[in-house]
């Protein structure tokens, strides 16, 4: 559906009408003119008459046969689309295969109207179209390039035509049942040989001399003995313009050079080949002389030299072949000179031979390439590209064959198409209703009855002995033919008439219109002589080709051969015969103006060639009866959105289907009727109106289908994104349950020999537990190395080793704690070192001994505990004598009373006093020190005992209290050098008030601290429980 909507018909392509059956007023040539006219300025060159394409040149280059082009008609119905060759070619094509028959395509019209064109272009679209495979495509090539040789020989520059085709040329496609083209035939007709010896004027000789002159390197032209300027060679300046803007020769020359090696041709075909292209060259140039008895002389001339060596004919025969000829006088035969004039037409006559000859072989040279070796049941498909009708202002025996031509190939088109519509009438079960129209079969015989007809006089004419002219032919068909209603001369005419005619001229009313004919040249031109001792001069040569187009045993000598209108005809008999055979199919060409001009369309001109292309006639026939059929699909398939029940699916049979549609369109009863497989409706307005209706039906439906699609592509793209979504899911978690599913089953593993490395772990080292262990070491040193303790104290804080690891563990606690101690003491300054050392003394002396020790212990000593500023002057003066060693405030006792005074306690080297403001209060030398009392609890005091013995008046023991007791003490021990004088005593200390007086001091612990006088008379120290730490 999308493909037909896609096909559809734009508006432009709607110009005009595309089938001329659709034609209101189809018998009026204005109507068919104008529709003609009109697509043909929108450049619409191709319009349908039922399945006959008409074609107009456009002498432009238009885009629509390109590769896209050919895809889009592949396959596709003929009426789908605008009408194009493609649409034609593939139905002929389809037809071919679905129906396994054989078919031709007829391609004709006037000189340049586009036929070779056309004829290519279905070439190329089964190149395109048709299965390929090597075997094929190497027969696809050839098929192809066939074409540029035999254009090369066969066409020529004329008036009408750049490149227009002088010969008829029938080809055969043989395709194999798969549709694969598989081989090819060509048949060649009525080359127009006189175009080697004459041109007209701005015409010229075939293209394939101008190109082998223009192209042919050096060496080559060397080889021929030609020179690379086409003016030497008169053969080829009789038209004056040897070179022609629109034509590249020396491009040609290359194409025609690579052809041949595609076809088949062997080097030494294309050696004999050329040599006798220049050989033609040469003998154009070759020249006679008069000699003294007036007849013909060739004196040493060097194209004789060129031609005996390109043709291997001896200098010498050819000479005598070229000047004279063979006369059979009695049982001798005698040779008779040439006049200078004689000569010249016997050598013009060798030179068209040679030509027409090569050109034949060439044709059956090709067609060996193309032979189809496999035997197997072949279908056909015929291209026949053929003059058409011709009409110029005087026209000789060659527009006389053409035209005959054309009469028969629009005998064949009558018999051909009045059968099928016939058949098709009959086969469908449609009543057959008469079809007027004019059947050229009496101009056929005109021409080619038997004893009465045209040919059989002129060749009577040619073979009579005696004095036969162009005129004494002209008198015999007066005689035989006055009185046809298609035959005129001069005599015959009326009066009136008779004005238009010369009296050399017959005229012949053919079926597309009148021709006068000159019958001058006709005898010449029939007979086409050729004398029959040059011939045999040939037939020496050792040219292979001209060996082969001159056989031994050619039937000559006696019998004359058969004349060219003759042959002609039997070869048209047997085109006839070949085509009878097979389906025809037509393309007419049309040719809009004559000066080869894109865009100009000339009126005159186009209804002559309408006129005698038949296409009225052609037009009237097919719409004698029904102007449009159409099988049921094919109508059902298109009009059926027209009916509700049609649309969008029709359950029944087709033809039931287009019942139901016409019924509901309102189609009246005589408007159609209803074959077997088709419908026939006869009138074209009823079809437009379907049309009509279509079209806008067409709109809205278009409209829905376009809603419809975008969504249905919009829901695809959809569905295919989540199918995609899921998949990749899936596939994602696919991977990871497997990477899972490893992981787990390491899992398992590394558990699994973690516990048995557990289990075994106080084994010897094993497989078994060797990872483990090395699990427990690692991570007990990875455990350890983040716990080390941090200071020398935190030392005793070690990680419980495993049970593995005791020993290791033992030994690096050790190298720790040595390396820890060792930083510590190395970090240590001198002032610390002394400071350590005597808070060491201290320790020896109180740990363990006295309660608030420990309270000291993170107290640091200081040198001293009093300023010297704070000492007085003089006392400090009179002390430095003895060396200051330590200060500290304490706090004296009275021995009597026991009333606590502020005093300054100073150690010098030899004593310590007590001090108040600038009197030292006491002295105790510390050779008389006895000893120094403190109690084992909290409280701060301390006792000297001093010796009183002595006759100096002594004020008795000193009972004090310091707050840096430890301090003073150890300093104090330093300084003496006497540990042992440090007593730590329990409960009651004994202490001399002076000499002979005792006094007691009482320590013990309470709640908290107090010192009093006790009511014994002792002092009473009672002091804190320091908590320990
Ligand atoms: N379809 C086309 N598109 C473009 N140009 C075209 C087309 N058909 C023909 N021509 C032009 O018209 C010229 C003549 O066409 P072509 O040779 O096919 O004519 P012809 O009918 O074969 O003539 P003749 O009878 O002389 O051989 C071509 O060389 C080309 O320039
Ligand atoms: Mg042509």
């Amino acid at each position: 559906m999308l493909r037909e909507m896609e096909g559809g018909l734009t508006a432009r392509d709607r110009v005009g009408l595309q089938d001329f059956v659709l034609l209101e007023n189809y018998t009026s040539e204005s109507a068919f003119l104008d529709n003609i006219r009109k697509r043909f300025h929108e450049n619409l060159i191709y319009t349908y008459i039922g399945t006959l394409l008409v074609s107009v040149n456009p002498y432009k280059e238009l885009s629509i046969y390109t590769k896209k082009q050919m895809d889009v008609y592949m396959g596709v119905n003929f009426f789908e689309l605008p009408p194009h060759i493609f649409a034609l070619a593939d139905n002929v094509y389809r037809t071919m295969l679905s129906e396994t028959n054989n078919h031709f395509i007829l391609i004709s019209g006037e000189s340049g109207a586009g036929k070779t064109e056309a004829c290519k272009k279905v070439l190329q679209f089964y190149a395109v179209s048709c299965p390929s495979t090597r075997v094929l495509d190497n027969v696809r090539d050839r098929l192809l390039l066939s074409n540029p040789v035999l254009e090369a020989f066969g066409n020529a520059k004329t008036l009408k035509n750049d490149n227009s085709s002088r010969f008829g040329k029938y080809m055969d496609i043989q395709f194999d049942h798969k549709g694969g083209a598989v081989g090819g035939h060509i048949l060649s007709y009525l080359l127009e040989k006189s175009r080697v010896v004459h041109q007209n004027h701005g015409e010229r000789n075939f293209h394939i001399f101008y190109q082998l002159v223009e192209g042919g390197d050096e060496e080559l032209l060397r080889w021929l003995g030609l020179e690379r300027n086409c003016q030497k060679y008169r053969y080829l300046v009789r038209g004056e313009c040897a070179k022609v803007s629109s034509i590249s020769d020396k491009s040609d020359w290359k194409t025609v050079q690579k052809a041949f090696t595609v076809i088949d041709f062997s080097e030494k075909d294309v050696e004999d080949l050329l040599a006798i292209i220049a050989s033609v060259l040469h003998l154009g140039n070759v020249y006679f002389d008069k000699n003294i008895r007036g007849y013909a002389a060739l004196n040493n001339s060097m194209e004789v030299h060129w031609l005996s060596k390109l043709l291997g004919i001896p200098t010498q025969t050819l000479q005598q072949g070229l000047t004279h000829r063979k006369i059979e006088a009695r049982s001798e035969e005698v040779l008779s000179p040439f006049t200078p004039d004689h000569a010249k037409c016997a050598r013009d006559a060798l030179a068209k031979a040679i030509y027409g000859r090569t050109f034949n072989w060439l044709v059956g040279k090709i067609n060996e390439s193309l032979v189809n070796k496999d035997s197997t049941r072949k279908t056909v498909i015929g291209l026949i590209d053929i003059y058409g009708f011709e009409v110029f202002q005087v026209n000789s025996f060659e527009q006389f064959c053409i035209n005959y031509c054309n009469e028969k190939l629009q005998q064949l088109f009558i018999q051909l198409t009045l059968k099928s519509e016939q058949e098709e009438y009959e086969t469908e079960g449609v009543e057959w209703e008469p079809v007027p129209y004019f059947n050229n079969k009496i101009i056929c015989e005109l021409v080619e009855a038997k004893h009465r007809g045209i040919i059989s006089v002129l060749d009577e004419e040619c073979l009579r002995p005696g004095e036969a002219t162009d005129l004494t032919f002209l008198e015999k068909l007066e005689e035989t033919l006055s009185g046809h209603p298609h035959f005129l001369t001069h005599k015959l005419a009326d009066p009136k008439t008779r004005k238009t005619l010369d009296r050399g001229d017959f005229r012949l009313i053919h079926y597309a219109g009148e021709v006068t004919y000159s019958v001058q040249g006709f005898l010449d031109k029939n007979n086409d002589l050729l004398y029959r001792n040059i011939k045999e001069v040939m037939r020496q040569s050792t040219n292979h080709i001209i060996k082969l187009c001159f056989p031994v045993n050619e039937p000559d000598t006696k019998r004359r051969p058969e004349t060219v209108a003759t042959q002609f005809k039997s070869s048209l008999a047997g085109l006839a015969d070949i085509l009878m055979s097979k389906e025809p199919w037509y393309v007419r060409c049309i040719k809009p103006n004559d000066g080869k001009q894109s865009g100009r369309f000339d009126d005159v001109l186009v209804r002559h060639q309408v006129k005698y292309l038949g296409l009225m006639e052609h037009l009237r026939v097919r719409r004698a009866g029904f102007a449009y059929r159409r099988r049921y699909e094919v109508f059902l398939q298109r009009y059926k959105p027209l009916c509700p029940d049609t649309w969008p699916n029709w359950r029944g049979t087709a033809a039931e289907g287009v019942a139901k549609l016409v019924k509901h369109l309102g189609y009246q009863r005589d408007e159609y009727k209803m074959g077997k497989t088709k419908i026939f409706i006869r009138h074209a307005r009823t079809l437009f109106a379907t049309e009509d209706a279509f079209d806008v039906c067409k709109h809205q439906l278009a409209t829905r289908i376009q809603a419809k699609y975008k969504g249905y592509r919009v829901k695809g793209d959809y569905l295919k994104q989540r199918e995609a979504a899921t998949k990749i899911e899936n596939c994602w978690r696919g991977l990871m349950a497997r990477k899972e599913k490893e992981r787990r089953a390491w899992a398992v593993k590394v558990i699994k020999k973690f516990i048995k490395g557990f289990m075994t772990r106080n084994q010897p080292l094993s497989v078994d537990n060797s990872e483990y262990l090395a699990f427990v070491r690692h991570n007990y040193l990875m455990r350890l190395k983040d716990n080390l303790p941090k200071t020398v104290l935190d030392r005793h804080n070690w990680l419980t080793p495993p049970p593995i690891m005791k020993e290791a563990s033992h030994l690096l606690r050790k190298i720790f704690t040595r390396n820890i101690v060792r930083k510590y003491v190395k970090g240590m300054t001198a002032q610390r070192k002394a400071q350590l050392q005597l808070k060491g003394l201290t320790s020896a002396l109180f740990r363990g001994k006295k309660e608030n020790y420990p309270c000291s212990v993170g107290r640091p000593f200081a040198d001293t505990r009093i300023n010297e500023q704070d000492i007085n002057i003089k006392v400090l003066q009179t002390l430095n004598l003895e060396g200051v060693k330590y200060s500290v405030p304490v706090v004296k006792y009275d021995r009597n009373g026991f009333r606590p005074r502020f005093r300054q306690m100073i150690f010098t080297q030899v004593a310590a006093y007590l001090v108040e403001e600038g009197r030292v209060k006491q002295r105790m030398e510390y050779a008389q020190l006895k000893g120094i009392s403190v109690s084992n609890l909290s409280d701060n005091f301390l006792i000297f005992h001093v010796i009183c013995d002595a006759p100096v008046k002594q004020k008795g023991d000193v009972v004090l209290q310091c707050d840096y007791l430890f301090e003073a003490l150890t300093k104090l021990c330093v300084v003496m050098n006497r540990r042992s004088i440090i007593s730590i005593v329990q409960g009651s200390v004994r202490f001399d008030i002076y000499p002979g007086r005792e006094g007691f001091v009482d320590f013990k612990s309470g709640p908290e601290s107090m010192v009093y006088r006790g009511k014994n008379g002792h002092l009473m120290v009672e002091s804190a429980k320091t908590k320990v730490r």
